[in-house]
């Protein structure tokens, strides 16, 4: 079959269309669910320094990589790695490193669309306002909701209904194509996203604890930091910049020869980040003022906001907004991840857009109704994708592009002069062995956290004193 794809005929529309869909797929449930409780569980302060370091000398130029790629192939990420090793005369087997990351994509999103409808439940929730609720019946209401409580069976219809719906808009979408469908989506949502953010984090500021979560957001826990600490944040820039798992590659693909790549990446990067802490402005001060605490995980969100919002005067007119923004960043969050399927069916099986769309989200609505009411599923699949797979495709992505393809290779996309020289160090001396060493240690540190695995002496000795020794 080699040979036979060509290159990616459709292109973004502009600019700022394709800055609006890459901003659109970083800037999601990451954000606003995953960032603040796992900021809360690593030491706060210290874990948002190793996210930024982590940001800033690993995403960006992984970001930049994968663009680069994606535009000198013109392809999806399977297709397109494998099409640069033709170009450098080199093994077909680098194709694992889209295939580790196009599995990883798929992954994510049969979670991230369960936890979108989840949303839609609470946006819908929320116009009812959530007065009187304390953290209790909260979470009796959250297990309520997501058909695991008192009334399972009536909930689960309700929650596969929402499902069908949240998938339906996503095969719409996807199977319009990326300029008349993702990058028109993003245009449209992504300004009223931000505008809805700046109202619910000026309301927080205003009504909730404030001086609480400037400290909490920039006082470093050291107490709480291990190996495990590195590898979260790590797994959180990764997954908040949408890289890692071949998706930036594919929306390389669609780019425009003129659009300076380092500088739409750095752009990127700068306000997924900053969202991110605003984000963090918006949630924490509301967290502390209702007494909460943030550290308890996942459900800080569809817990600890609900009893906030109804104890905070204003709440009740300010909760539909938040969880309708956080909904509108799920959705083009989750179209991306959808397009990293539905690209590559369409390039390499010769099937039309939305057909594909269509079998993909098929297959995602099956597995969703076998586990949508598992919370354990969601949990393996986050320490998976987070801890495992996503830095794995990162490191092969990063040493594919470091250490595979030659400089020459890139400098059509990258350019010639200081930002190559420096991105080429990164990206050769920096990224894959710094990623590795996160990977192997924070791997062992987190399983031996949650499973209490025995392991051998000397990484006893090098994961220091937070280890336990397992009984027997
Ligand atoms: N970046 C998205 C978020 O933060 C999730 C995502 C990961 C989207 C990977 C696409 C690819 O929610």
């Amino acid at each position: 079959m080699a040979g036979e794809i060509g290159r990616k005929t459709e292109h973004w529309g502009s600019r700022f269309g394709f800055i609006m869909a890459s901003v659109g797929s970083a800037v999601g449930l990451g954000n606003f669910w995953r960032f603040p409780y796992t900021a809360g569980e690593n030491g706060g302060g210290a874990f948002i320094l190793f996210y930024i370091i982590c940001v800033l000398l690993i995403g960006l130029p992984l970001l930049m990589a994968e663009y680069a790629m994606g535009r000198k192939s013109g392809m999806s990420a399977i297709e397109g790695i494998q099409s640069l090793a033709r170009a450098e005369s080199r093994s077909q087997n680098w194709g694992v490193a889209g295939w580790v990351g196009s599995l990883t994509s798929f992954f994510i999103l049969s979670f991230y669309m369960v936890i979108s409808t989840w949303l839609m439940a609470f946006l819908i929730q929320s116009f009812g306002g959530f007065e009187g609720m304390d953290a209790a019946s909260s979470g009796q209401n959250f297990v309520d909701t997501i058909g695991q409580g008192e009334h399972p069976m009536r909930s689960k219809w309700y929650m596969l209904g929402l499902l069908a719906v949240f998938l339906v808009a996503n095969i719409i979408i996807v199977g319009r194509g990326v300029k008349g469908g993702i990058e028109k989506a993003a245009t449209l949502l992504m300004p009223a996203f931000f505008i809805m953010l700046l109202v619910v984090v000026g309301f927080s500021i205003a009504n909730g604890d404030t001086g609480k979560a400037v400290s909490f957001i920039f006082e470093p826990k050291w107490e709480d930091v291990g190996f495990k600490t590195f590898l979260a944040a790590l797994g959180q820039a990764f997954f908040s910049l949408s890289i890692g798992v071949g998706l930036m590659i594919t929306y390389g693909a669609y780019l425009e020869p003129d659009t300076n790549i380092p500088r739409s990446s750095g752009l990127i990067v700068a306000s997924d980040t900053l969202v991110a802490l605003i984000a963090g402005f918006a949630i924490f001060p509301i967290v502390f003022s209702a007494g909460l605490d943030p550290s308890s995980g996942p459900s800080l969100f569809f817990i600890s906001m609900p009893v906030a919002f109804g104890s905070i005067p204003g709440g009740a007119i300010i909760a539909p907004v938040f969880f309708g923004l956080a909904l509108f960043a799920a959705f083009t969050s989750s179209i991306s991840l959808m397009e990293v399927a539905v690209s590559w069916l369409e390039e390499r099986q010769g099937v039309t857009r939305l057909g594909a769309s269509i079998g993909v989200g098929y297959v995602l609505f099956m597995i969703g109704a076998a586990y949508v009411f598992s919370l354990e599923y969601l949990d393996f699949m986050d320490f998976m994708t987070e801890g495992l797979l996503l830095p794995l495709g990162g490191l092969l992505a990063s040493y594919f592009a470091g250490w595979v393809l030659s400089r020459e290779m890139l400098t059509s996309e990258l350019g010639e002069g200081t930002i190559m020289n420096a991105w080429r160090f990164l990206i050769r001396w920096f990224v894959p062995p710094f990623i590795f060493l996160i990977l192997v240690f924070g791997f062992m540190d987190k399983i031996q956290d949650q499973y209490h695995v025995p392991l051998p002496g000397f990484l006893t000795m090098l994961l220091g004193p937070n280890w336990v020794p397992p009984a027997g």
